[in-house]
């Protein structure tokens, strides 16, 4: 599928049927939650910056876009799939469209290096999954204690700073959205400046070690205390770097095969980003295994519930959990979910119920207790990882499981229903007219 025709696609469903077991290879593209943030690296200069494994996905399309309204050139797939040129010929404006901001969470991205090489920024507040309240206080406090001074007016946010200092910021959560916008920010800072308690995702590394080859100066990559020497504006340079592979799209191949039984390998899923999840697999009784350049799960017969708890990396991500959720749906006795990120995150348990799955909420848990299988209902995919796990609750039911609203899902999978029919699941997606119900 062509990235452009994502959009025209929105009215589209996905259709899936009981299915397995699952056999074969399924490859792992790049990671969302990496690609949007090196694409946004490209500002820091002049040139033509290169992205290899980068997913056909609509959010890179929407980052694009807000990148081109910036003042860049974005050519995707030009050639070869799975590489984005984006070329910055020294002119960048600094004031962000509403319609691309408000459509995904990484517009915040553009905080660190727009003050970084150009000391101003105007956007409107970042959109993205609806989970509830999103706020950007550590960010701002982080800025504000480099020297950057906001404005905010009518979910407007304007910041400027004349000279970045660095500065010593512990913060009081390891978000990953403000580790990234205060890292970036401090490359062209005067002096030093230390992040303590910095998410540690690898998704984070993967930034650092993208300004790390552009000629940025951070240590502690991968830790929870990162240092930047902060370098004069202009010395940064383009270079050619690779996404690394999407653990949450590895996640959903191995949630997949898990509920549909089978022996499937995970090409390109690096266990060493996802040690937690693959432990708590093989405490479900999946045989989970490291293999060279991917992750092997077998599964045959009924997985055994346990207890999970979100938590900020190394810990087990808040993105896993609908996954999590749903293996629970089927497996054999209670299990209890218990989500530390985002209150808001439980809401595709009401479309879980709809296939027969016993949730209860209350607050920040869910008790879920394991049925012997599900049947097939209309539901509504509500966001990007929600939206999979139902996908992967279709391929436990009985009868059709028709998803709606999968251009959620079309943020941040490439091509799962192609991916899927690789691995022998009967799932296809349709074009449903808009005037027909679901
Ligand atoms: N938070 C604050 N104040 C802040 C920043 C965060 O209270 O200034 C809170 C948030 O409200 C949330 C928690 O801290 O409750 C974690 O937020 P974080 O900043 O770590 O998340 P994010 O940067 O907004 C990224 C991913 C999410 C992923 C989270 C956690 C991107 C674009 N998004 O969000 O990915 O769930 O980290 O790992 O990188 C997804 O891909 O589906 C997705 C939602």
């Amino acid at each position: 599928m062509l990235l452009g025709d994502l959009y025209l696609l929105s009215m589209d469903r996905i259709v899936v049927q009981r299915s397995g077991p699952l056999a074969g290879e399924v490859q792992v593209p790049g990671a969302k939650n990496s690609v949007l943030k090196l694409m946004v690296a490209s500002l820091y200069s002049a040139g033509t910056h290169e992205l290899t494994n980068v997913p056909a996905i609509s959010d890179v399309k929407t980052m694009g876009k807000l990148l081109e309204s910036l003042g860049l050139t974005v050519e995707h797939g030009i050639g070869e799939s799975g590489v984005l040129r984006l070329t910055n010929s020294g002119t960048i404006t600094t004031v962000a469209p509403h319609e691309l901001v408000t459509s995904i969470r990484a517009s915040i991205n553009l905080l660190g290096p727009l003050l970084a090489c150009r000391g101003r920024v105007r956007l409107d507040m970042p959109g993205g999954d609806d989970f509830g309240s999103r706020p950007i206080d550590m960010h701002m406090a982080g800025l504000t204690a480099m020297g950057v001074r906001f404005d905010i007016n009518d979910n407007a946010l304007s910041a400027e700073v004349d000279h970045l200092i660095g500065a010593h910021i512990t913060l009081d959560f390891p978000s990953v959205g403000a580790t990234e916008n205060l890292l970036t920010a401090a490359v062209h800072a005067d002096g030093t400046t230390t992040i303590s308690n910095a998410a540690r995702e690898p998704e984070v590394a993967d930034l650092c070690d993208l300004l790390v080859e552009m000629g940025a100066k951070i240590t502690g990559i991968g830790s929870a205390c990162l240092t930047i020497e902060g370098v004069p504006r202009g010395a940064l340079h383009p270079v050619t770097h690779a996404v690394i592979p999407d653990r949450i799209q590895a996640a959903t191949y191995l949630a997949a095969t898990a509920i549909a039984g089978g022996d499937v390998t995970v090409r390109g899923a690096r266990p060493q980003d996802m040690q937690v999840l693959l432990s708590r697999m093989n405490d479900m009784g999946l045989e989970i295994t490291a293999v060279p350049g991917g992750v092997r799960i077998v599964s045959q017969g009924r997985m055994r519930a346990v207890d999970i708890q979100t938590l900020p990396y190394p810990g087990l991500a808040t993105d896993y959990k609908p996954l999590l959720v749903t293996m629970l749906a089927v497996a054999e006795g209670m299990g209890v979910v218990t989500e530390n990120l985002y209150p808001g995150r439980f809401r595709y348990v009401e479309e879980l119920s709809k296939l027969g799955a016993d949730i209860r909420t209350d607050g920040h848990h869910a008790i879920v207790r394991g049925v012997e299988g599900l049947r097939g209902a209309g539901v509504v995919a509500p966001d990007i990882r929600a939206g999979a796990a139902l996908v992967v609750a279709g391929l436990a039911a009985q009868g059709r499981t028709v998803i709606s609203g999968i251009e959620h899902i079309d943020r941040g999978y490439d091509d799962l229903v192609g991916r899927l029919v690789g691995l022998g699941a009967l799932i296809e997606r349709v074009d449903v007219p808009v005037t027909q119900g679901k």
